[in-house]
């Protein structure tokens, strides 16, 4: 009876200490990570949608326009949503690792390739040369690819 009431206390304090933790991230951080998902989940619907004009083999370039702009538009914001303090130490509920921040150069290097990537993606679309949107494309999904691999957390 005792030793489980013993547990029963500890349990408790391990669960006030993890609301802690959510609690006590900095208004700061809460607003980035909510930022850079909300961001990166249009990215990714945008993203989604351009690939799936170019497997249609005849991409309707008007609904691909909008969408390489909006791309190019919220990638160049990203940086700014990542602020130290922002990681997995913060107890908030993000995918972002650590290295982001240990290893920063390189994550600030992906990011600012994927600023080009879009750049490119939103001229070809621009230009309306099917070809050169469907390189564009594999470019920046390789940099998407790349930069999960290394600095976001699996599901
Ligand atoms: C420089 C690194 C980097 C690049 C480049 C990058 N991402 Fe991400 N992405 C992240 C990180 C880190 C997260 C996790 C964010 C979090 O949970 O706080 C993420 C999360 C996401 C999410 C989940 C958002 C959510 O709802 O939580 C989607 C979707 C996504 N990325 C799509 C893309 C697409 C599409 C591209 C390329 C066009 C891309 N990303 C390029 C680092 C990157």
């Amino acid at each position: 009876m005792h030793l489980y009431h013993k547990a029963a206390a500890i349990l408790s304090l391990a669960f006030l200490a993890g609301s802690y933790a959510a609690w006590a991230a900095s208004p700061v951080a809460t607003a980035a990570v909510n930022a850079r998902k909300a961001n990166y989940k249009e990215i990714g619907g945008a993203f989604k949608t351009i690939n799936d004009e170019l497997k249609s083999g005849a991409p309707d370039m008007n609904s691909v326009r909008p969408l390489a702009r909006d791309i190019a538009t919220r990638s160049a914001l990203q940086l700014k949503y990542f602020p130290k303090g922002s990681g997995p130490e913060s107890g908030l509920k993000t995918r972002a690792k650590a290295a982001i921040w240990s290893d920063n150069a390189a994550f600030v290097k992906l990011q600012n390739d994927m600023v080009s990537a879009s750049k490119a993606l939103n001229a070809a679309a621009e230009s309306g040369n099917g070809s050169a949107l469907a390189s564009a494309r594999t470019t920046l999904g390789g940099l998407c690819k790349s930069c999960h691999d290394r600095f976001r957390e699996a599901d």
